[in-house]
């Protein structure tokens, strides 16, 4: 996608509409699943946005510590009630530029494909492996690729039609570079707007390949975060990592 820079799916106006376009009805479930690993000890967010996870894991009475690159998903966060208590450091997840050992590091919603690269991803793993307690675990919640469902490689999806409201998504595929071009397009009386985002997706067994580059192994995978089994229909998974 020309002139794309990854900050633009994330730039004031997309955070501005974010927590409202975001429906997913799981966070509970999210949470639910990292308060245990957490284990009573501090957790890490990579790319922790406007805090929808981070705020009620927080609000358990977890230390929850976030990194991310747009100001303006953090100003969201910050604007919530405890958003100005957790520590966030400002910059690239891949590097995960903070001190210290984390008993959790997660990082949710397919946010490992916003890295573009392969090398990036790796450096993720490689980074995290780095912050983990030695007990600690890494949680990545990412979906299966789904590129024998499309036909022709790209797909256009009606998703939401309201009378003075269209939201279209369209998207396309390239296989060979694993990348996946995306735009949301809202038509209204306003005009166009378009919020775009690609992504470098990648396999399970990838992801399973890059930890053990890091050090790190698969200790558990499950199909959604109600540990349902990861079987050949899982459209995601949620993939534990520990030493
Ligand atoms: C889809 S949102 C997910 C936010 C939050 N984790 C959630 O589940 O709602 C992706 C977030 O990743 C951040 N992000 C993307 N690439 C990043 C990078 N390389 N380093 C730090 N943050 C990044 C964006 O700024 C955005 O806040």
């Amino acid at each position: 996608m020309k002139n794309y820079e990854p900050m633009m799916s994330f730039d004031e106006e997309v955070a501005e509409v974010y927590d409202e376009m975001d429906r997913r009805e799981d966070t509970m479930d999210t949470v639910a699943f990292l308060e245990p690993l957490a284990g009573g000890g501090t957790a890490l967010e990579l790319a922790i946005g406007t805090g929808r996870v981070a705020l009620p894991l927080a609000a358990r009475g977890i230390r929850v510590d976030g990194i991310d690159l747009s100001p303006a998903m953090v100003a969201k966060l910050r604007a919530k009630p405890g958003g100005d208590q957790l520590t966030v450091t400002m910059g690239d997840f891949a590097e995960v530029p903070v001190q210290g050992t984390y008993r959790l590091i997660y990082l949710v919603y397919n946010t490992l494909f916003n890295l573009l690269t392969q090398d990036d991803q790796v450096r993720c793993f490689e980074n995290v492996a780095t912050h983990l307690t030695d007990d600690g675990v890494f949680v990545i919640e990412a979906y299966v690729p789904y590129v024998t469902r499309l036909r022709g490689n790209q797909h256009v999806d009606a998703e939401a039609i309201e009378a003075d409201q269209v939201t279209l998504d369209v998207g396309r595929l390239d296989p060979v570079k694993q990348m996946y071009y995306e735009s949301h397009v809202v038509l209204s009386h306003k005009g166009v707007r378009l919020f775009p985002i690609v992504q470098r997706y990648a396999w399970p067994s990838e992801l399973d390949l890059m930890a053990r580059i890091a050090g790190l192994r698969l200790k558990e995978r499950w199909g959604g975060w109600h540990r349902e089994p990861f079987i050949p229909t899982s459209t995601s998974h949620v993939s534990v990592y520990g030493r």
